[in-house]
């Protein structure tokens, strides 16, 4: 069956990358989570997008030149201002204690590609492993780099890299770092892509799918889980699909 991952949460119907995004991702059925990790200037690691507080929150600046306290005073709704309460920017160990009572499984990307967070690697590590979730994690990253680095430190935890483009047999690039699939663009996914991947036993699962026909098509090839902003939405079609 293909998996449904929350993409920053239910995106589509809250704010990105909030507690509350990722608690009505869970009530929506979504299998997992994907979320963002950058890094605070006390050296904190925190859920958020862009390496700049400005679009998601009622801050303006850099979140690696805030301290978690100050961060955590930005109210995160953005669009979402008919919101009745305040939603603060996630710290990474609160959404991980959060996830450890539930049994949804987690992809965390290390938002390292721009800013060259120094250590952030070890300390994504060390939560994961502190709060025994070393089996329902998968980290990936634009930065492969720093994914290959991951597997190095924790080869328990599972790596995945991120693939804006279509690269030739990605399944051979996955199983040369180590990896046991890759999350490409899902226009970097065709079904020959999924499919040969999957008979090679490396898993796909493309990003940011919420176009119906392209969940439909997904679900129709098996692919390993679609990445989605829209977890209901996306429940609703593979359940159709598998009565069919
Ligand atoms: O992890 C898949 C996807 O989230 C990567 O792109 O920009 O939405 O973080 P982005
Ligand atoms: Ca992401």
């Amino acid at each position: 069956m293909t998996l449904i991952l929350a993409h920053r949460g239910y995106a589509a119907e809250y704010p990105e990358n909030t507690m509350l995004a990722f608690k009505e991702a869970e009530k929506a059925g979504a299998d997992g989570l994907e979320l963002d990790v950058q890094m605070t200037r006390d050296g904190e690691l925190v859920v958020i997008h862009d390496e700049k507080v400005d679009r998601t929150t009622d801050g303006t600046g850099l979140v690696k030149d805030y301290s978690l306290e100050d961060l955590r005073k930005l109210d995160a709704r953005f669009k979402f201002k008919e919101l009745p309460k305040k939603e603060q920017i996630p710290t990474l160990d609160e959404v991980l204690e959060w996830l450890s009572g539930t049994g949804m499984i987690c992809n965390i990307e290390l938002k390292n590609s721009i800013i060259p967070y120094v250590g952030m690697e070890e300390k994504v590590i060390n939560k994961v492993r502190h709060y025994n979730l070393t089996d329902r994690i998968i980290i990936s990253s634009f930065n492969h780099y720093s994914i290959v680095h991951s597997y190095l430190l924790a080869p328990e935890i599972e790596i995945a890299p991120l693939l804006s483009e279509g690269l030739y047999m990605p399944w051979i690039y996955a199983q040369s770092i180590k990896a046991k699939g890759f999350h490409p663009h899902w226009r970097a996914a065709p079904d020959q892509i999924v499919s040969a991947s999957l008979e090679s036993g490396i898993e796909v699962r493309p990003y940011t799918v919420n176009k119906e026909s392209e969940l439909e098509r997904l679900f129709k090839v098996n692919c390993s889980a679609v990445i989605t902003d829209d977890p209901a939405k996306a429940k609703r079609i593979r359940e159709m699909q598998s009565a069919r």
